[in-house]
């Protein structure tokens, strides 16, 4: 599959996990966890191969404009994956707390979202080409394997 059309499925798959999460109550703690959990794997699969895959050669065939572009992408996963999210874990879901944590994440998810799809992907496009389809093969490839590491390690 095509680098880009995967990275977008994961992104509406992400965007509804986040839209039910927020739609949740302080009486749905087993619904809050679970949901929780679901949105954690799909985040550290889905910013692994950006990371590891797409984000490196957007850097390469790129020059200064993109390596800021890419810098901040970074940046803003390190926000999510080390401050956000861990954040909203470690908040009781039977509270208004845990509503207001998860409304920032949602937010700064979907800002993020956009400026890759609006800008990184479009500028991957013209850069990358037909490269894409190889890409997008190795990233679901990658995605399958650290699936599959990471679902046992939880089991
Ligand atoms: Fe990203
Ligand atoms: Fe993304």
């Amino acid at each position: 599959m095509n680098a880009i059309e995967l990275l977008k499925q994961d992104h509406e798959r992400l965007k509804g996990l986040f839209e039910e999460l927020t739609k949740t109550t302080e009486r749905g703690v087993k619904k809050r966890a679970e949901l929780l959990g679901k949105i954690e794997l799909e985040l550290t699969l889905h910013t692994h191969i950006e990371e590891d895959i797409l984000y490196p050669a957007f850097k390469e065939a790129g020059s200064k404009e993109e390596d800021v572009m890419y810098y901040e992408a970074k940046e803003e996963h390190r926000a999510v994956e080390a401050l956000v999210l861990p954040d909203l874990k470690a908040t009781d879901p039977a509270t208004p707390a845990f509503a207001g944590r998860a409304k920032v994440c949602k937010e700064m998810l979907e800002h993020h979202i956009e400026e890759e799809e609006e800008e990184m992907f479009p500028k991957a496009q013209e850069l990358l080409g037909d490269k894409l389809d190889e890409i997008g093969a190795q990233m679901e490839q990658l995605k399958q394997q650290l699936k599959k590491e990471l679902t046992r390690k939880a089991a």
